[in-house]
């Protein structure tokens, strides 16, 4: 597929999907929303892609916001259908991507950027990444999931402040934060990162895709995340993956995972 805003291109089983708007910091413009929808449903469908890396082009930004040009004069009425598009069309559909999705800040996260990053499964940042949620400097909260994802990732307080103060913290307090995994130099993202997709990409896929479900039960309101987990371990039984690897180690060899 041809897209104006965005590239996509799977190489060894990695997707990497790059918010391509530098002159505009990446900022999600409506379109791009969409084009990245499509692109990991792409992703989704293609049996070649077993990891997907999301970034941004450019040194300066993976994604500077949602584009405040865009809702500068929304009503009451459009701003609430605009979070709830933008949840549904790629916040949520990423946080539930049944392949692996990581997040390489490059540079400037903020507002929906640091929310599609947080909506990642987990994120490694450059040295240089700068992140934040300042939606409270232009009068509004983040509504791409930011109030409920920051907390559960860094805890409530930290998550208060920074959406209080509509600050920035670097990459060093990010990890020390947790909000990102693993910190590298600019040049070294891409490299690490893929470097840590591989070593997913040699396990079970299906019992990756379980592994996520069951974590992402714990987030979900009504849902009991052991259960989900009792009933998702149960269903790797029934798996090929599940035969192959248990063969693989009781044979001394390594696992050939077909992935079903
Ligand atoms: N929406 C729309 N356009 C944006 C944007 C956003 N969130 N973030 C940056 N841009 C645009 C700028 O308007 C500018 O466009 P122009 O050259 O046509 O004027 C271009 O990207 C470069 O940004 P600029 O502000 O000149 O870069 P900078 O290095 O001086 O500052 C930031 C970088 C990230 C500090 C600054 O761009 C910023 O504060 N952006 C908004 C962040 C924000 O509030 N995000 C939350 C949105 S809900």
């Amino acid at each position: 597929m041809v897209y104006q805003n965005i590239l996509s291109e799977t190489e060894n089983g990695i997707t990497t999907i790059t918010i391509n708007r530098p002159s505009k910091l990446n900022a999600l413009n409506r379109e791009t929303i969409q084009e990245l929808h499509d692109a990991f449903e792409e992703a989704e469908n293609s049996s070649k892609t077993k990891v997907i890396i999301i970034t941004g082009s450019g040194e300066k930004a993976f994604v500077a916001g949602a584009d405040i040009s865009e809702f500068a004069d929304f009503s009451v009425e459009e701003g609430g259908k605009l979070a709830a598009k933008g949840q549904q069309l790629l916040f949520d559909f990423v946080a539930n991507f049944s392949k692996p999705v990581i997040a390489a800040v490059n540079g400037f996260a903020l507002g929906g950027g640091l929310e599609l990053a947080m909506a990642a499964h987990f994120r490694i940042a450059s040295e240089n990444a700068k992140m934040g949620l300042p939606e409270v400097s232009l009068g509004v909260i983040p509504g791409y999931g930011g109030t409920q994802r920051l907390p559960q990732l860094v805890g409530k307080g930290r998550a208060m402040e920074l959406i209080m103060t509509a600050g920035m913290i670097d990459a060093s307090q990010a990890l020390q934060y947790g909000l990102v995994n693993h910190v590298t130099t600019p040049e070294e993202l891409m490299e690490f990162t893929e470097k840590l997709a591989g070593k997913i990409m040699k396990n079970s896929s299906v019992a990756i895709a379980s592994a996520i479900r069951a974590i992402n039960a714990n987030y979900e309101d009504g849902v009991n995340g052991f259960d989900v987990e009792i009933e998702e371990f149960g269903n790797c039984f029934g798996t090929e993956d599940f035969k192959e690897g248990t063969q693989a180690f009781l044979q001394k060899r390594k696992a050939d995972f077909p992935g079903k």
